[in-house]
């Protein structure tokens, strides 16, 4: 029995959240879900977009599926707060060209393993109005711990057995000296593994000429959060997009798109990026199996091209394409 937080959020994360929930009530597993608020809706409601209930649920659940918010002018983001409360401190984004689905080239199959606590995103901003100053934390506990994700994810995942490590370290000295640094350090755990390092200006070239290079890619949180975007494009974008946020007491789960007003209501969201997203919860959650199937039959329906969603150039309802990979799934 695992116990799993439902955060569907607003607009079509809550649409895509049924899809999810319909798939693991299909499933042979035992789940219990807790319910939790969070985003615009919920502001209206509560005053806040993460009321610290949907803390207390997350945190007690062995992981939490989060659909998507929208984001409520001076408000915090629930989910950048939730990710930190969580200490979800590995954001971890596979990129995957699909068959029926437009790729820059075949065959690209890689993972962006991204910081998600520091860097430029420590938020360590001051000055006044001729000079402003933004701090980049980047500490060599958070260096190693992230590189010992990436060198296990490349490990298990069992193709190249490769992590690439991406920073700026002819520049930022000794920021990034440091984060090159931890990642050769932690390297010698896993003599198995190959390492390489670029800079991020060349990687971001090399993702364009040469995707399939890359198995494992690490980074710092900026160089992460840019890579992960522009790696979403070379494969067909949002609707296959899953991610994952890992720390070492809890996981949350949640597709990269956000709530998408302009088709909210609708019932034509793709329910890819949130079924796969819960694949890779399943997977963590040691329900290996399970998981390669629903990848397996997301793959299937995209490769058909019978029942897709408006976004993948079908005329299929968000329950109907889920419904179609149900049945590749059972
Ligand atoms: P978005 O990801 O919601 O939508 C961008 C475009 O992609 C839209 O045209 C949308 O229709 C399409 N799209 C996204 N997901 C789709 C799906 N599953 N199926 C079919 N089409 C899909 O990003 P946007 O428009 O920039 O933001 C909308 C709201 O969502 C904003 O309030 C933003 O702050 C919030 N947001 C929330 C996120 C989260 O909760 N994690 C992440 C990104 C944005
Ligand atoms: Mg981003």
């Amino acid at each position: 029995m695992y116990d799993i937080a439902i955060i569907s959020g607003d607009g079509i994360g809550k649409e895509v959240m049924e899809s999810a929930e319909f798939l693991l009530d299909k499933l042979d597993l035992n789940f219990n879900f807790k319910y939790g608020e969070a985003g615009f809706e919920c502001f209206n409601k509560n005053g806040t977009t993460l009321p610290e209930e949907t803390v207390k649920i997350a945190k007690s659940c062995d992981a939490t599926l989060f659909g998507a918010s929208t984001s409520t002018p001076g408000q915090p983001s629930p989910i950048i707060n939730l990710r930190k409360k969580l200490n979800a401190y590995a954001n971890l984004r596979p990129i995957k060209s699909y068959k029926g689905v437009k790729s820059i080239k075949d065959n690209i199959d890689f993972i962006i393993v991204r910081e998600n606590t520091e860097g430029l995103y420590s938020q360590i901003e001051y000055g006044d109005d001729s000079q402003v100053i933004a701090e980049r934390v980047i500490t060599r506990k958070a260096s190693e711990k992230i590189s010992d994700i990436a060198f296990k994810l490349a490990k298990r995942r069992n193709k190249q057995k490769k992590v690439t490590c991406v920073h700026k370290s002819n520049v930022l000295k000794k920021t990034d000296g440091v984060f090159k640094e931890s990642f050769y350090n932690i390297a010698k755990k896993y003599p198995e593994v190959k390492t390489e390092d670029f800079y991020v200006d060349a990687t971001a070239m090399y993702l364009i000429t040469n995707p399939q290079n890359f198995d494992v890619i690490v980074s710092t949180n900026l160089f992460g959060d840019i890579l992960s975007d522009e790696s979403a494009g070379l494969v067909g974008g949002l609707g296959l997009a899953p991610s994952g946020n890992l720390g070492d007491e809890n996981a949350l789960f949640e597709p990269v798109h956000g709530s998408a007003p302009d088709i909210a209501g609708k019932g034509i969201a793709n329910p890819c990026s949130m079924i796969l997203s819960t694949a890779m919860m399943l997977d963590y959650l040691g329900e290996k199996e399970t998981a390669l199937k629903i990848n397996k039959a997301v793959e299937n329906i995209v490769a058909k091209g019978k029942v897709l969603t408006p976004d993948l150039g079908g005329k299929a309802k968000t329950i109907e394409m889920t419904e179609a990979i149900l049945k590749e799934v059972i």
